[in-house]
């Protein structure tokens, strides 16, 4: 017979999600926190991440942190991000070519050329604040690349992208104005953009989503407005955070980073086990859309659960050594979750693994000798994305 979740005598977490400055109970799998419960095991994480009864809590955040208005609430509803179910499928088919490792393959030589140029301006000074001058600025001019939008236009979208992110802020409820007042802009300039498009089609993702087609079914044009909507929130914090938590755990290892400039065909397993030991996503969330019963537990619908991925990439049934960071060895056969899994699994992932498997053995050879020059300020462990605020460095000048 299942029993109730609620009936359980079970740990109480503190926080609303796991961060790696919870304590969690060695003597279980499950735990209650505020909003509910919280898993974060390797085997619950990805069990409970490729169940489609599962769905996505992306949706219900603004909900959660106290937003009220009906109008912004269901605009973030028909997101990808939170999207279930034949609708979701749907999406996925339509846009999963454009996302291929292929096209990411395309803007490596670009992506060089964005970070050679952002080391440019700090090589020859061999100090930097590595959050402010690498990782703010990297992702924005591949994401306008990959879309399309003119050079002239970065500026632009970097606030743009800047706004739109404090969806993800503690104090979102208070943002809410700006938030609304920056989503028309940018519905406005896409809209815009999508119609020089259908005229005049081009070489960018834009170009390939409105030609995205299956068996005569296309994306509307509210449907590609969301799609530039979701590239912007998932693509530009989730990468410039990746890459700061990448530097800022290289430079404690400085003997992986020189090895790094020495045989730069380790990136992608430095990618892989940077994003395994210290990943910039911590963890998701998802609600029980309807009674599941797992592992002899009933959770009735509704239930809000906290999935743990950081601690699922540390989980010592599934990696070797969990503790130790070695881009040179393998950890196992499992792969690192921090791209999360099952349906929602990161449709962007392949840009990101270009984005960081092309700069980081090139800020390696760049920056020889890297060293943190003074406290990192690490952005706050809330709902959002965990990396540095600044990072200070220094580095062997004039390379
Ligand atoms: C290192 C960088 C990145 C990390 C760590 C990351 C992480 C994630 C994670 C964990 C999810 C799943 C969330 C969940 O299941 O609740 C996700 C979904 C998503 N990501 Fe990424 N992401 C990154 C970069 C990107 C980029 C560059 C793009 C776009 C170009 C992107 C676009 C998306 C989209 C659209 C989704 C929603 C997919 C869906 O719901 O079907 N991401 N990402």
């Amino acid at each position: 017979m299942a029993t109730l979740v609620s009936e359980l005598d079970l740990p109480l977490l503190e926080g609303q999600r796991v961060t790696p400055s919870t304590e969690l109970p060695q003597d279980h799998w499950l735990a209650r926190n505020p909003f509910g419960y919280a898993v974060w095991h390797y085997d619950d994480v990805t069990a409970i991440l490729r169940d489609k009864r599962w769905h996505s809590a992306a949706g219900r955040i603004p909900e959660l942190m106290g937003v009220t208005d009906e109008q912004f609430l269901s605009r973030q509803r028909v997101s990808i991000l939170s999207a279930e179910g034949d609708v979701h499928l749907r999406l996925r088919r339509l846009v999963a070519p454009a996302f291929s490792p292929r096209q990411a393959d395309r803007l490596r030589p670009f992506m060089r050329e964005v970070i050679n140029g952002l080391v440019d301006n700090v090589a020859a000074a061999g100090r930097a604040d590595f959050a402010v001058d690498i990782c703010e600025p990297y992702p924005i001019p591949i994401i306008c690349e990959l879309l399309g939008a003119p050079k002239s236009d970065w500026q632009l979208f970097s606030r743009w992208a800047n706004d739109i992110l404090e969806i993800f802020s503690i104090d979102m409820a208070q943002k809410l104005d700006l938030i609304v007042r920056t989503q028309d802009e940018l519905d406005a300039y896409t809209r815009e953009l999508i119609a020089e498009r259908r005229s005049k089609p081009a070489d960018d993702l834009l170009t390939d989503l409105i030609a995205a087609e299956e068996e005569g079914d296309k994306l509307t044009t509210d449907e590609l407005v969301m799609m530039v909507n979701a590239v912007i929130v998932g693509g530009t914090d989730t990468t410039r955070n990746q890459l700061g938590c990448a530097v800022g755990l290289l430079a404690e290892h400085p003997d992986q980073w020189a090895l790094l400039a020495e045989r730069p065909e380790l990136a992608q397993r430095a990618v892989e086990e940077t994003m395994r030991y210290f990943g910039a996503v911590r963890g998701t969330a998802r609600f029980a859309s309807t009674d599941i019963e797992y592992k002899d537990i009933v959770f009735p619908a509704g239930t809000f659960m906290s999935v743990g991925i950081a601690e699922a990439n540390r989980d010592r049934a599934v990696f070797n050594e969990p503790e130790v960071f070695d881009i040179t060895s393998s950890k196992g056969d499992q792969p690192q979750l921090t791209f999360g899994s099952g349906i929602h699994y990161c449709l962007g992932q392949a840009l990101a693994r270009a984005e960081l498997q092309e700069a980081l053995p090139l800020l390696a050879r760049r920056m020889p000798n890297l060293r943190l020059d003074g406290p990192t300020e690490w952005k706050p462990e809330g709902v959002g994305i965990f990396g540095p605020a600044h990072m200070p460095i220094t580095f062997d000048p004039g390379h």
